[in-house]
């Protein structure tokens, strides 16, 4: 452990988070999506956490066990995803187990470590991108027993999983069905904690815009080849990648896409044609604009 000066550093917005997650995802319930979804609300009215995630936040597996540079920039193969999306849909598939310990790493850096189980039992569709089409990665979540938010500066700029217990690697999620996005027999497009209609509340009155812009920005995206590089299995060797496959994590890239539109900067060394980025240019600028208004609209 790196730690200068040990467990039990005061650092009251951890404090604050660490006490938020354990009341809105308690380890006394189950496995069940309703536990998941207060889950996913509970954490959504955290204004701590809100607060202390204003940036691009990266999300991945890091041993933790020995000595380990927290900062993000030292490691590759994690993603970048918006804080809307990690709060709902990535850290409300854990179950808080206690309210764990603050350490401070360097003048800079201070790391709070949860005690954390994984809900391995949902349907397939309840998780937010579809990594249980690798075993590998579908066993790291299951056997996850530690979440450590890392505070750059007093921002939360990564959260890592850590641990494994094999013990809790119950379940084989099976076969593999067709595709990244499927419908299923209700019609309903999975995997639903993807969808916009999952990362934003009921009542939200941009949800609909946004996934009408949103729907004609991805085809515009796809047909530009853009996911060609930017999925999880990164074939350019991204440092830390921006995912385009789903909505939930699109929704975070929305002022970057704006600027490499701008600034014509994308695919690497092979500009678009002008009426190609200019149209992906106008979509992005809109996009952003209203994926904006929408998130604000969540603010707790
Ligand atoms: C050949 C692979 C490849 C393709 C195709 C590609 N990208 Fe990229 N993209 C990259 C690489 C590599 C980087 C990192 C570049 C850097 O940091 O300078 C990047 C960075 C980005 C970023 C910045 C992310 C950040 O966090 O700053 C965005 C946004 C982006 N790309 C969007 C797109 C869009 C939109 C398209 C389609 C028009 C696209 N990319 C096509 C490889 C690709």
């Amino acid at each position: 452990m790196t730690s200068a000066c040990g467990d039990d550093f005061e650092f009251e917005p951890a404090e604050r988070i660490a006490r938020d997650l354990v009341i809105a995802c308690p380890g006394a319930y189950l496995n069940s999506e309703s536990a998941r979804n207060e889950c996913a609300f509970g954490i959504g009215r955290s204004a701590t956490l809100f607060d202390y995630t204003d940036g691009l936040i990266r999300w991945g597996r890091l041993d933790t066990s020995e000595d380990v540079d927290f900062d993000p920039s030292s490691h590759t193969d994690l993603t970048k995803l918006g804080s809307l999306t990690v709060r709902r849909a990535y850290l409300s598939m854990f179950q808080f187990l206690g309210e764990g310990t603050i350490e401070k790493i360097d003048d800079g850096t201070i790391i709070l470590r949860m005690p954390v189980k994984f809900r391995n039992a949902m349907s397939l569709g309840a998780y937010p991108e579809a990594f249980w089409w690798n075993a590998n990665l579908w066993d790291a979540y299951q056997g996850t027993t530690e979440i450590v938010f890392v505070f750059l500066d007093e921002r939360i700029v990564a959260i890592y999983l850590t641990g494994r217990d094999n013990a809790r690697l119950t379940r084989d999620p099976g076969p593999l069905v067709t595709d990244w996005t499927w419908i299923d027999d209700d019609g309903i497009t999975q995997p639903y904690a993807a969808q916009f209609s999952y990362i934003f509340s009921a009542d939200n009155p941009y949800v609909a815009e946004l996934e009408e812009i949103a729907d004609g920005f991805d085809f515009a995206m796809r047909a530009a080849d853009c996911t060609s590089c930017h999925v999880p299995s990164n074939p350019a060797g991204l440092r830390h990648v921006g995912l385009l496959n789903y909505p939930n994590q699109t929704l975070g890239l929305r002022e970057r896409l704006v600027v490499v539109f701008e600034t014509r900067s994308m695919p690497p060394g092979m500009p678009l044609e002008d009426h190609v980025n200019a149209d992906l240019l106008e979509r992005a600028i809109a996009y952003d604009i209203v994926a904006d208004l929408a998130i604000a609209f969540e603010a707790p």
